[in-house]
This record gives structure tokens, sequence and C-alpha cells, in this order.
């Protein structure tokens, strides 16, 4: 009986392991480190890398379209925000920093922001709605570079006052890693609402009023801190991701879980994610999913415990704006599908 027993906890044990989710590569081989990925919906993926690269599927990622875009073939495209399959903005980094959109599905480009004062390094780009977005760069003279827009991309604004601004320490900005270190959490008639993170000597959380708080994460060299936040306003919860770039196999002080209700509660999880993570995304109020370098991690109870689904390296994932889908994307051109 007992023997029975044993068998059949057995197989409901590979029953429970054979429905866990597994991470199926789509693409590899191009010539570029992907950090920019924007799923619209489940047939719908943007990714943008550097070499001046942009891929693009309609087909739920049986397809991609690459380009690499002339005249930006230094350009690194750390950062994309689609709104359907023809509509596209792409963040490049420094030297100009650029905006560029398109609406006709990539096969034109125009420019709606270039800033080419050589201190720029726009870092992450967030939309509320497709009206409404925000980039953020590093400290330019110790304030915060930020611009805005609220006419869906084409032109942008530094509407945020800088003497509203507490600035930032010296060695403290933000990495450029996912785009995934500033989101957007609500947008109306008084502006938007945002929570963003910042890394290096220290590491900070800060929302629109600029109320901070340091980060229980790693932080005081130049590769540590926080590269990603997610948020689900339903639930009034932000996850925080980071670590050390440089040391990308430590797996502690690398996650936070922050209680946005009132001001900033943090927790750290019981199991952190296993190294240095880049993105964090939730894909339900329970789920969440994060990589890095060293690998892709899922919690299923909101970030307390997470499990390696494996080592492999993924830079940036996303799921679908209207959908299910989740995608991951890193370096050689690799792009990824969450099969759930
Ligand atoms: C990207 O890789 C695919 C598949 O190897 C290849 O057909 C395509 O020409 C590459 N695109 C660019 C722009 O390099």
């Amino acid at each position: 009986m007992w023997l029975i027993k044993i068998f059949s906890v057995c197989f409901l044990l590979i029953a429970l392991e054979g429905q866990s989710q597994t991470i199926e590569q789509l693409t590899a081989g191009n010539k570029t480190s992907i950090r920019g990925l924007s799923v619209v919906n489940d047939r719908v993926i943007w990714a943008s890398g550097s070499g001046g690269y942009i891929a693009r599927s309609v087909d739920g990622g049986k397809n991609f379209e690459w380009q690499k875009l002339s005249g930006y073939e230094k350009t690194d495209f750390r950062d994309i925000e689609a709104f359907d399959e023809n509509t596209a903005i792409i963040m490049g980094i420094a030297s100009p920093g650029i905006l560029l959109k398109t609406v006709d599905g990539g096969k034109n480009w125009k420019k709606v922001y270039e800033d080419s004062s050589k201190e720029v390094f726009m870092d992450a780009m967030d939309f509320y709605t497709e009206k409404e977005g925000i980039v953020i760069g590093d400290p330019v003279n110790g304030k915060m570079y930020m611009v805005t827009t609220s006419d869906k991309g084409e032109s942008w604004q530094k509407t945020i006052p800088l003497t509203s601004q507490p600035g930032l320490s010296e060695g403290e900005a933000f990495f450029a890693s996912s785009g995934t270190n500033l989101r957007i959490t609500a947008a109306g008639k008084k502006g938007m609402n945002f929570l963003l993170v910042t890394g290096g000597k220290k590491s900070r959380i800060f929302n629109q009023n600029f109320q901070q708080d340091s980060l229980p994460i790693m932080q005081g060299g130049e590769s540590t801190g926080a590269n990603s936040i997610a948020y689900l306003a339903a639930i009034n919860r932000a996850v925080v991701v980071g670590g050390d770039f440089s040391k990308p196999d430590i797996a502690t002080n690398n996650c936070v879980l922050v209680n946005t209700a009132k001001g900033f509660g943090f927790s750290r999880p019981q199991t952190p994610p296993h190294g240095y993570r880049s993105c964090v995304i939730y894909l339900s109020p329970h789920q969440l999913l994060t990589c890095g370098t060293t690998g892709v991690d899922l919690s299923n109870d909101g970030g307390e415990n997470w499990e390696l689904l494996t080592k492999d390296s993924y830079h940036v994932c996303s799921k679908a704006k209207n959908g299910k889908a989740v995608f991951l994307a890193g370096a050689n051109g690799r792009i990824a599908k969450l099969v759930q």
C-alpha cells in the first residue's frame, strides 16, 4: 500500500513538473544585443538592440523580420515601445540620444527627438497609454534627465521642472539594461505618476513627487543596484530586481518586494532569484518572471520564492499588453517565448 502511495506521489510530481513553464528559443544569430522588447498582443512583437537592429513579428514569433536601420548602424536601441503592428518608438541611448517613430510597420522611421549634447545618456522609456510617455536618462548636472510626451511620441519636452527634483548622488544613475527601471503608474490632468529605481553607488526608489527611499538591495559599487521594477496597481505592489552585473552569480540582495499602498514598505523574498537580474514583470497578481545574464526565474507567490527555469541568458522579458503571450530577448539576437 505504502509503495503505491509513493508511486502515485511520484507520478503527481512528474505530472506537475510536466505542467511547468519552459522557454523556447525562436530565433538567434543576428549580431545584436537586444534590450528593447515590446509585446502588443499574442501576435505582434517588436524588439530592438545594438548595431541599429530592429525585429518585428506579426505571427506570434513564428517569423521575425529584421532590419539594420541605415544611418543608425552604430546606435544602441535599448528600448522600444510598440502600440500595434505598424506603430512603434525606439530609443537610441547616446551621441546623440534619439527617439525614432514608425507608423508603417518599420518601413520609415521619423526622428521625433534628438539631444546631441555629449552628457546625454538615455536609459528607459515607458508609456501609460499610447499618448503619455516618459524617457529618463543619466543625471546631467546632478539632476535626472527627463523628457515627456502627451501626443503619442510626436513631440517631447522637458515638462518636469528640475527644481522639483532632489537630484541624484555622485555615482548614482540608471542602468540601461532593459528599459524597465521606469514604470508609469497612472496619468491624469496633473501629469504622469511613475516609479523609478536608481543604481550604482546608491540604489533608490522614487515616485513622481520625488519621494524616495533607499532600497534594501546591493549597492555601493559601479555595477550594483536596481535594474528593473514591475508594478501592479490592482494590488499596490511592486517588485524590484538587480544585483551586481559584474558578479552575476551573486544570488542575494538582488530583489525587493515593495508595498506601495502607503509610502514604500520593503521586504525581501525568502528565496531570491538565482543571480543578477535585469528585468522583472508581472504575469498575474501572483506570478512574476525575472531574467538576467545568469538565467530566468519564475515566482508563483508574488515574488516570495523564485524557481530557476533556465540558466540561459536573457536581458529583457515582456508580456503582451493585450494578451497572455510572454517573450524574452538577449544577446546574439536571441528571442524566446515562455511556453505556459
Ligand atoms: C538576421 O538573421 C536572419 C536569419 O539568420 C537572416 O536571414 C537575416 O538576413 C538577418 N538580418 C540582418 C538584418 O542581419
